[in-house]
């Protein structure tokens, strides 16, 4: 694998993601021998001017990856501009497409023109089309051109440290796994509130919105690891597998379950940080006819036999109060409290957080005065920060042509599955767009989410 080809390179998310995560494997030494990088985009750029845009991206460590990108100006949907970017009869190539999901299927047809080295892999970034049928025709087009084994559809969770860590806790530990169903477990709340706010990503988010941004995806992923069963090998086959059965087993979404299990809601001007941030609505980009939500949470119920009526909560919201990216897992009351107390204890509480990575159990212990009163205890650890970030596991992953932790085709279609009828309800207001101050902790009705 000796080149890297980056359609979109002018655009956020190869300022933001991509270049750092490269300039990463190259300061560890682990970008493939003799790789060429070269950006195709629409701005009228040389190699230096490309280079001038990205360097403050590149932390001063990483920076030596600069000298080596170059960058080809053009439509990344002709496939004669491309040609231009591709070695002619070289080694195989990985193809970044970085792009508006509205360019993704011109620039895959353009690249099936040209006729990739065999071995060459694509990479494609969520969304995967924008309902079932879309990800379907997506997923053909992309097939048409290389081996389902060559295509990475990016989930860059899956690349996070404690996210990869559900699966060690649940699966080399006895102790969870005992207790880790329907019968224990009373709630799973997978949480992902951040503050930051649109930060001039109006251009692709306006569009998306909150559900296909962060729900669609990084949280049913989430909900796959927590919900799974224990697969044989963590081997690309097994592990996706294991996958899409949790994926089958969600429920789709009645409209009554739309109007009673999901909440919406969009940003209004507010103080996030003491900072001041403007109504989404005023966003430059946005257009307020759209309607789109800031802020999304579902409940789900994961319909087989370990989780039947257990409800699975995935909220996301931008420009909140506090950055809190957690999964909690709480477990049901004990069956008889011996302990003669005003209030009962709360059950115990499993958290995941991520970024600072930490694993908590709450337990309850007897107190340290009457022995007989029971007070509240967390055991946690503390991870060490990953040595790598997300995207630069997941592009070692790409250069390797391991699969494990990219979505397969048929993830990417049933995802879509569970959220179209979301989507529908709330195009016809079956669920009211609400909002929140910027700052805060999101709409009041979703408070107990
Ligand atoms: C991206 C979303 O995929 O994930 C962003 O498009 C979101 O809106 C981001 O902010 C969150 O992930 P991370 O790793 O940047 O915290």
């Amino acid at each position: 694998m000796t080149q890297l080809v980056v359609l979109g390179a002018g655009g956020d998310l190869t300022s933001r993601y991509l270049i750092p995560a490269l300039g990463e494997l190259d300061a560890a030494g682990a970008l493939p021998d003799g790789l060429t990088i070269v950006g195709v985009d629409r701005q009228p750029w040389g190699d230096n001017e490309f280079r001038r845009h990205l360097a403050s991206r590149l932390d001063r460590h990483h920076a030596s990856l600069l000298s080596a990108l170059r960058y080809q100006p053009g439509d990344v949907t002709d496939a004669r501009a491309l040609r231009e970017a591709f070695e002619p009869a070289g080694s195989p190539a990985v193809a970044y497409l970085a792009l508006p999901p509205h360019v993704v299927p011109g620039a895959v047809r353009a690249l099936g023109a040209l006729q990739l080295p065999t071995g060459s892999r694509i990479v494609a970034e969520k969304p995967f089309g924008d309902d079932a049928d879309s990800a379907h025709e997506l997923n053909t087009l992309l097939q048409g051109v290389v081996a389902e084994e060559h295509v990475f559809r990016v989930d860059h969770f899956l690349g996070k440290q404690t996210v990869q860590n559900v699966l060690g806790l649940r699966f080399a530990n006895r102790v969870f796994e005992a207790v880790w169903n329907a019968q224990h477990v009373e709630a799973v709340d997978i949480i992902w509130d951040e503050t930051l706010a649109l930060e001039g990503r109006a251009g692709y988010y306006d569009a998306a919105g909150a559900l296909r941004d962060m729900v669609q995806n990084h949280l049913l992923q989430l909900l796959c690891l927590l919900a799974m069963e224990p697969p044989v090998a963590l081997d690309e086959r097994s592990l996706r597998d294991r996958k899409i059965d949790v994926l089958r087993a969600v429920r789709r979404p009645t409209l009554d379950d739309v109007r009673c299990h999901t909440t919406r809601a969009r940003y209004r001007a507010g103080v996030v940080a003491g900072v001041a941030v403007p109504a989404y609505i005023d966003e430059p980009g946005v257009d307020p006819a759209r309607r789109t939500e800031t802020f999304a949470a579902v409940t789900l119920f994961v319909d087989n036999w370990r989780w039947a009526g257990v409800p699975f909560t995935l909220r996301s919201g931008k420009a909140l109060g506090a950055d809190r990216h957690e999964v909690r897992v709480r477990f049901r009351p004990v069956p008889h409290l011996a302990f003669d107390q005003d209030h009962d204890p709360d059950p115990n509480v499993l958290r995941l957080d991520v970024d600072p990575d930490r694993v908590t159990l709450e337990v309850n212990l007897n107190g340290a005065g009457d022995p007989f009163h029971l007070e509240r205890a967390s055991l946690a650890v503390d991870l060490a920060p990953q040595e790598l970030s997300a995207y630069a596991r997941l592009l070692l992953d790409i250069f390797a042509g391991d699969p494990v932790l990219s979505i397969r085709a048929d993830e990417a279609e049933e995802a879509w599955r569970i959220i179209e009828p979301i989507l529908h309800g709330w195009r016809t207001d079956v669920s009211p767009l609400l909002d929140y101050p910027a700052g805060s902790a999101g709409p009041d009705e979703a408070r107990d989410r």
